[in-house]
């Protein structure tokens, strides 16, 4: 097994920085490529590391990551030969419009409606990832706000001197019990990159190549990386393509970032379950509503998988996930085969595969999710319907290739109704379509026995509001950047 070089690997994909409360995505354009290139020969060495976490006592209280957009590198300065050295998701980027069909941007989710990211909006170069934690207090959202945005407005008053012009940016928080806005924990279920030296259940560890450029992947294959085809920089900064070819290669220790700001209705969610498990007289029946809420995500608002709590929320003691369904739910009685959870990951029990085929097909479909907050904080439940203003998902997720890792998941298995014995289900949370054609319906199924039950026309509780393709290179990469 290869152990990874951590030190060349940005931060940000390896470790999800969740003591680091609060954060600031800033989004930004190239006005002067010269002046970027300069920053950028110093600002390599600022960026957080994934070694950085080896020696606790030492780690910082900011941290500091840099992403690129394929428009970011042509503003630099990227041949075109060598931009074209891109995979076609990354060129097209996530707007093009057989892409958007396929990720379900439609209606209120269209790019026409979307804030950022979209023709109508000025294009981003680059995104920078800040993030602040005061050391001194535990848990303070408010104080890793201070610490976050000083650091943010030290960056901020140099972006015109080093070529760049501040577009906007989204302020991502994350709850110390790791909540999102629904109100169920988040972030339980990553994959192991093999070699992050992290540890964990064996069916989580992903070949690395799944996450890195160099390195093979579940098919026991190199991803197809970037490699430099026209000679550009310096190259001796670049390490050579591991796949044999001769050419240097750009990607390695690098990999792409997806973005999408998800706005969540929490009205309209919560409402939702609370109509379809009313009381006969009338009132809410919370227990159901929080019941038929957890059918939908595939866990309880406390985290414990309802393959092996199917009854009643155990609390956050019961937090597991080295569990299958093909031994303890193969019927999906306990978790409905549509469920948000199921969906997203099958793990050993694909479609009709036996439990070794499923896993190994569920492990070329990871990806590492780095989700965080933005509006008010807030957790809904059936009594919590109404958060102060918008309210959502800044969804960030890592992948080496978008189209069958994250464009697979929000497409096949989210979007696409017809999934292991249904034919009207999408993914609950981020597959349900806002406007249906005349006769269509949009269900969720719970498997149950005698016969299966069926919740009618479950609504789209999820809008797009902007998003992104974007690469992170890795730090030897960034510094290589300056001297194109
Ligand atoms: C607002 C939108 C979303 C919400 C509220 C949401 C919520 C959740 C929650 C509560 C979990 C369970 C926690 C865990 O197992 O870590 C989860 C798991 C997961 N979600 Fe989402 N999610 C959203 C969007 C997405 C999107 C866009 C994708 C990918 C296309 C996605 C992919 C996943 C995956 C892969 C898992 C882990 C499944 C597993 O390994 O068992 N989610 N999500």
């Amino acid at each position: 097994m290869t152990l990874l070089e951590l030190d060349n690997i940005q931060g940000y994909l390896i470790r999800g920085y969740a003591h680091m409360l609060y954060s600031r995505f800033v989004y930004l354009r190239i006005t002067d490529a010269k002046a970027t290139k300069a920053w950028l020969s110093n600002a390599w060495k600022e960026m957080t590391s994934a070694k950085h976490f080896h020696d606790k006592s030492k780690i910082s209280s900011t941290h500091l990551n840099l992403s690129f957009t394929h428009d970011g590198l042509k503003a630099l300065g990227l041949n075109e030969e060598n931009l074209d050295a891109f995979s076609r998701e990354f060129r097209q980027g996530m707007v093009a419009p057989h892409r958007s069909r396929l990720l379900g941007d439609m209606d209120g989710s269209s790019p026409e409606n979307w804030n950022w990211g979209a023709p109508q909006n000025e294009p981003i170069h680059l995104c920078l990832m800040i993030f602040g934690n005061d050391k001194k207090f535990e848990n303070n959202l408010e104080k890793d706000k201070d610490v976050c945005l000083n650091y943010y407005r030290e960056l901020a008053s140099e972006f015109e001197i080093n070529g760049m012009k501040e577009l906007f940016f989204i302020d991502g928080k994350t709850q110390p019990n790791n909540k999102e806005h629904f109100g169920f924990r988040d972030g339980i279920s990553q994959p192991i990159i093999e070699g992050s030296g992290r540890v964990g259940d064996k069916d989580d560890v992903i070949k690395t190549g799944e996450f890195l450029f160099g390195y093979k992947n579940e098919f026991g294959v190199y991803p197809d990386t970037p490699l430099i085809v026209k000679d550009q920089g310096d190259l001796n900064l670049l390490s050579s393509d591991a796949g044999g070819s001769g050419l240097k290669d750009l990607g390695r220790d690098g990999t792409f970032m997806v973005m999408r700001q998800l706005d969540q209705d929490v009205k309209k969610f919560w409402s939702f379950m609370n109509e379809n498990s009313i009381n006969p007289d009338g009132t809410v029946n919370v227990e159901e509503s929080l019941k038929l809420g957890a059918k939908f995500m595939g866990r309880w608002q406390n985290g414990a998988p309802i393959t092996l709590f199917p009854d009643k929320d155990p609390g956050i003691s019961s937090l597991v996930n080295d569990f299958g369904y093909a031994k303890f739910d193969k019927d999906g009685l306990k978790c409905p085969f549509g469920s948000h959870l199921r969906r997203q990951n099958p793990r050993d029990n694909v479609d009709d595969h036996g439990k070794k085929e499923s896993l190994k097909l569920s492990k070329q479909h990871r990806i590492i999710r780095r989700a965080r907050l933005y509006g008010e904080i807030y957790e809904g439940s059936p009594t919590n319907l109404t958060p102060n203003g918008e309210v959502g998902l800044l969804f960030v997720c890592f992948n080496a290739d978008i189209s069958r890792q994250f464009e697979f998941l929000q497409y096949t298995w989210s979007n696409l109704p017809k999934n292991k014995e249904l034919y009207n289900d999408p993914d609950p949370i981020i597959g349900a379509r806002e406007k249906l054609e005349a006769g269509e319906e949009q269900n969720f199924t719970i498997q149950d026995l005698p016969v299966s039950k069926t919740v009618k026309n479950i609504p789209r509780v999820i809008t797009v509001k902007g998003g992104g393709y974007f690469f992170l290179p890795s730090i030897n990469v960034l510094r290589y950047l300056s001297t194109i």
